[in-house]
């Protein structure tokens, strides 16, 4: 029978997780999922835990869930090991969020300096797990949702073994549902060609009914009917319309961090005065939703989880895991290595694109060239990544110094190294290798 294994399955995502395995049981009959977190989170696992087995008793499967924080035990004979951990918890998560808005730089968990220390942090725990995996698993594939899911895929890639490894997002999915939602038609009759990075990524091409509709959908999204295409954790500050129809591509919302940058900062100075960062935003809903999960009357998702940014998260990773197990080759959005579907990105590196899914895994469909209005942009985020996941890997001061100093969010090479250094001290538990 086939064996999942969850690692951080304390957080507050995995109802809906459980609800996606649930909803597919016919397709793909699991037999356990064994969730693992670590000392820290025993708490919060216990209670997401006891949640998820009164979700499989209401729907009357025969699926094994395990608590656990044993990884090893968990790993052993997996058949997916999916991955949805935070090093260092929310709390590190407030400081990659606010130390840098002290150097007038956007504080974001997944950009500019919070996000390669996210990385900094999460890589050398990933690359453990896949050392675990080729010993006790060597067959299973890596799903990871854990960000930056574009670095460490990217990392993955380049310094492990392990060959089957996905990196995942929700966002693509909630850009093609905002589409369809603008368009008025059901998803199933629109085609969203995607090309570029995780958290940078672009829908370049839309189809409705076989037929070229892209400008038409520029029209929708900067006219009356208002932008429908956003994430929850990203404030809309709509869109210069002239520049969004010339740029011709739907941006995942995280370009609003590159293309309206002091805005994105005065409102984030604002929000902390106001509600404090996002990860404290974060930290009450999810208490909210604790107390929730705590009723043992309760037995499904509570719809209170929508507030979070991971929208369509349960989606995203069980159709994916769905089709690698039944072979389906239906097309999905992935972070897998580009080999040339990506014509100015490096063939080794992880991009987000459209792949076929099948049992070998994802076959990525050639996109081409990037357009030239982004390409600068995309290839500079590319080697960010390969900068950072390499200061990753060896601890090395100056490529992290590098590696913070060529974001493009960074505005220069002395409060670089100011921000490189408050943020080391700070994360200092939690980054072995400097
Ligand atoms: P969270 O803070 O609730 O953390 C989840 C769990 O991970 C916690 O229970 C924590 O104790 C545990 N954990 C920490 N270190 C661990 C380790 N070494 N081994 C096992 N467990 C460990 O986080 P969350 O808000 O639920 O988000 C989880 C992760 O998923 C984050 O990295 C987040 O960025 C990511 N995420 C990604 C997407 C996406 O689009 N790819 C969507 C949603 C969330
Ligand atoms: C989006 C992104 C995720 C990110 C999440 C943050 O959905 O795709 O990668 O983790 O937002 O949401 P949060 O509720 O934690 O701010
Ligand atoms: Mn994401
Ligand atoms: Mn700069």
């Amino acid at each position: 029978g086939l064996k999942i294994a969850t690692i951080g399955g304390g957080s507050s995502y995995t109802p809906e997780l459980i609800e996606g395995f649930i909803k597919r049981f016919k397709e793909m009959p699991i037999k356990e999922i064994w969730l693992v977190d670590i000392e820290e989170g025993k708490e919060k696992l216990e209670i997401v835990g006891a949640l998820a087995k009164r979700m499989i008793a209401k729907a009357n499967l025969p699926i094994k869930i395990v608590l656990t924080l044993d990884r090893q035990a968990a790993l052993k004979d997996a058949d997916f090991v999916t991955t949805q951990f935070r090093v260092g918890q929310l709390a590190a998560r407030v400081k990659d969020e606010s130390i840098p808005l002290k150097y007038n730089t956007i504080g974001q968990e997944t950009n500019g300096p919070g996000g390669l220390f996210k990385g900094l942090r999460t890589i050398p725990v990933i690359l453990k797990i896949c050392e675990e995996m080729l010993e006790l698993c060597p067959n299973a594939w890596l799903v990871n949702f854990t960000n930056p899911a574009g670095m460490v895929t990217e990392a993955v890639l380049r310094y492990s073994n392990l060959k089957k490894v996905v990196g995942l997002c929700n966002g693509p999915i909630g850009i093609e549902k905002g589409i369809a939602e603008l368009l008025k038609v059901s998803v199933n009759r629109i085609y969203v060609e995607f090309s570029g990075l995780n958290h940078m990524v672009f829908a370049k091409r839309i189809y409705l009914d076989g037929e070229d509709c892209t400008e038409y959908v520029m029209e929708l999204m900067t006219g009356s009917a208002g932008n429908t295409i956003s994430l929850k954790n990203i404030e809309d500050l709509g869109w210069e319309p002239e520049f969004l129809k010339k740029l011709g591509m739907v941006p995942i919302g995280y370009l609003r961090y590159y293309f309206q940058t002091s805005k994105m900062l005065a409102e984030q100075l604002v929000a902390v005065e106001n509600e404090g960062t996002r990860a404290q935003v974060v930290q009450r809903v999810e208490r909210e939703l604790f107390e929730l999960y705590k009723d043992e009357t309760l037995a499904i998702k509570p719809p209170q989880l929508e507030q979070r940014g991971g929208a369509y998260y349960s989606e995203a990773a069980c159709n994916l895991i769905c089709s690698i197990y039944t072979d389906k080759r239906d097309i999905q959005t992935v972070n897998t290595q580009n080999k040339g579907a990506i014509a100015d990105i490096d063939p080794m590196s992880a991009v987000e694109v459209n792949c076929v899914i099948t049992k070998q895994g994802p076959i990525p469909l050639v996109t081409g060239e990037l357009p030239v209005s982004i390409k600068g942009l995309v290839q500079q985020i590319k080697s960010f990544e390969r900068t950072a996941a390499e200061a990753a890997v060896t601890g090395d001061y100056a490529t992290a110094l590098l590696a913070m100093t060529i974001n493009p969010l960074v505005p220069n090479d002395t409060d670089a190294k100011k921000m490189l250094d408050e943020l080391l001290a700070a994360h200092v538990e939690y980054l072995p290798q400097f």
